[in-house]
């Protein structure tokens, strides 16, 4: 069958059998099949849904594009191997480099296979790709001895682990075809199971600033991705997460790297960030089997946080794989820096209400620091930081976030976008509540 083929029965509604989703993702890895096609697939894919069986056929599919990694000679104890994940959320994919290297702290091997920034969301491999010489698509042979020696270490997908992934998930970023529960169920799990993991962790969010809107489609979508994990045999715990708040105090590249390292350091620590690093840190430990308690393996978690051991493990995935030894020391020597750095301040007095997170994230791509074409360079320095938190007082002398822009123009329109979508109100706002709002677990 044509990929004309297969996309006009996506296109009118029908069922695809296994057979035809494993040819288009076959001829995506061949170069068969085009970026249009790619596009128009993606938009039948998100018009009208695929069933479970497809998800579970194009999460395997997208895997099978290209190998699955074999630990069995490389002397790590397998059971000990764990993925994480996100579903995707505004300041919430930063949260796996806080986790990884905790959770490789604590005895865990964390191989990652995670992704560039998507629509009105940052990714976690444009992020590490401000760090100069690190490599976020090695060899897998390096990636291995990455995660033995770091015990855990962060890439994208390369041209030897899920590369249907790559060019699908460039392709949905720009064609609106992003908040789909099928093409994230196959852009996750594919490199979820790519990385020959025993079980793995993902954080589902909804809300104003990620792709699923509502608690409940959050729950569809990790009811899918638990399900395809199932059927590969693997545990999975699915964290629901409230993000209709900023997740921390940053969003960007360097920005976020510059966050992750003053929490890994204890310069800075928000609560939520620690909150949530911590909670998916213990559901790791204890599916690693290192801890059958959770408050025990949160407990574990806090310790290897405070003592420092966290911070040297990301020290450690960053020289692994290329980038400089003494980064953890002196992160802002080696990080791009925006040409404009200036606070932005509310127009009127008050506390933070809420936030259309969304718009925030979309800020952010007006910055430059995200995509309007698949594969674009984006601009790694530029970002928001110090960005108050939903209760935090404002106003003309408060600011409400410093942004970096690479001019005094781009300044002025993302100060614009920002104040327009954080609301502020006269009385302090009922506090957030917890931002994991649900857990589902479930083994194979
Ligand atoms: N993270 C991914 O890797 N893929 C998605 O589609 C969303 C979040």
């Amino acid at each position: 069958m044509q990929p004309q083929d297969i996309i006009r029965r996506k296109r009118d509604g029908e069922v695809l059998d296994a057979s035809d989703i494993a040819a288009f993702v076959r001829g995506i890895g061949d170069g068969e099949v085009s970026e249009g096609q790619i596009g128009a697939f993606t938009m039948a894919v998100y018009l009208n849904g695929m069933t479970a069986p497809e998800r579970v056929a194009l999460s395997l599919a997208m895997r099978d594009s290209g190998r699955v990694l074999d630990w069995s000679a490389m002397g790590i104890d397998e059971k000990l191997l764990i993925e994480k994940h996100s579903s995707g959320g505004v300041g919430d994919e930063k949260i796996t480099l806080l986790v990884i290297p905790l959770a490789a702290a604590c005895g865990v091997f964390a191989p990652n296979l995670s992704g560039w920034g998507l629509d009105y969301c940052g990714g976690e491999i444009d992020m590490l790709d401000s760090i100069p010489g690190y490599d976020t698509a090695p060899s897998s042979e390096t990636f291995m001895a990455a995660v033995k020696s770091a015990g855990g270490a962060i890439i994208g997908p390369t041209p030897d682990l899920a590369p249907a992934d790559r060019k699908i998930f460039k392709v949905r970023d720009v064609t609106a075809t992003v908040e789909s529960v099928a093409l994230i169920t196959g852009s996750i799990m594919s490199k979820k199971l790519a990385a020959g993991p025993r079980g793995m962790v993902i954080t589902v969010g909804s809300g104003s600033g990620a792709y699923m809107a509502t608690p409940d489609d959050a729950r569809e979508l990790a009811e899918s991705m638990s399900e395809v994990a199932s059927g590969a045999g693997l545990p999975s715990v699915m964290l629901l997460t409230d993000l209709n708040a900023f997740v921390g105090t940053a969003i960007g590249a360097a920005t976020e790297v510059i966050e992750t390292v003053d929490f890994l350091t204890g310069r800075h620590r928000d609560a939520r960030v620690t909150d949530l690093t911590l909670t998916v840190t213990a559901e790791m430990i204890v599916l690693a089997g290192l801890e059958t308690d959770i408050d025990a393996a949160r407990a574990l978690a806090a310790s290897r946080l405070k003592d420092g051991s966290a911070a040297r493990h990301f020290g450690l995935m960053v020289k692994a794989l290329g980038g400089p030894a003494d980064f953890v020391e002196r992160p802002a020597d080696h990080l791009p820096a925006a040409a404009v750095i200036k606070p932005v301040f509310a127009t009127e007095s008050g506390f933070v209400a809420g936030m259309n997170t969304r718009e925030i994230g979309l800020a952010l791509v007006g910055l430059g620091g995200g995509r309007k074409l698949p594969e674009e360079a984006i601009d790694l320095s530029v970002g928001l930081t110090d960005f108050r938190q939903v209760g935090d007082a404002v106003g003309p002398d408060r600011p409400l976030c410093t942004i970096h822009a690479r001019s005094e123009a781009e300044w002025e329109t993302a100060a614009a976008r920002v104040r327009a979508a954080v609301q502020i109100s006269d009385t302090p706002p009922a506090p957030l509540g917890p931002i994991v709002i649900e857990r589902i677990a479930r083994s194979p």
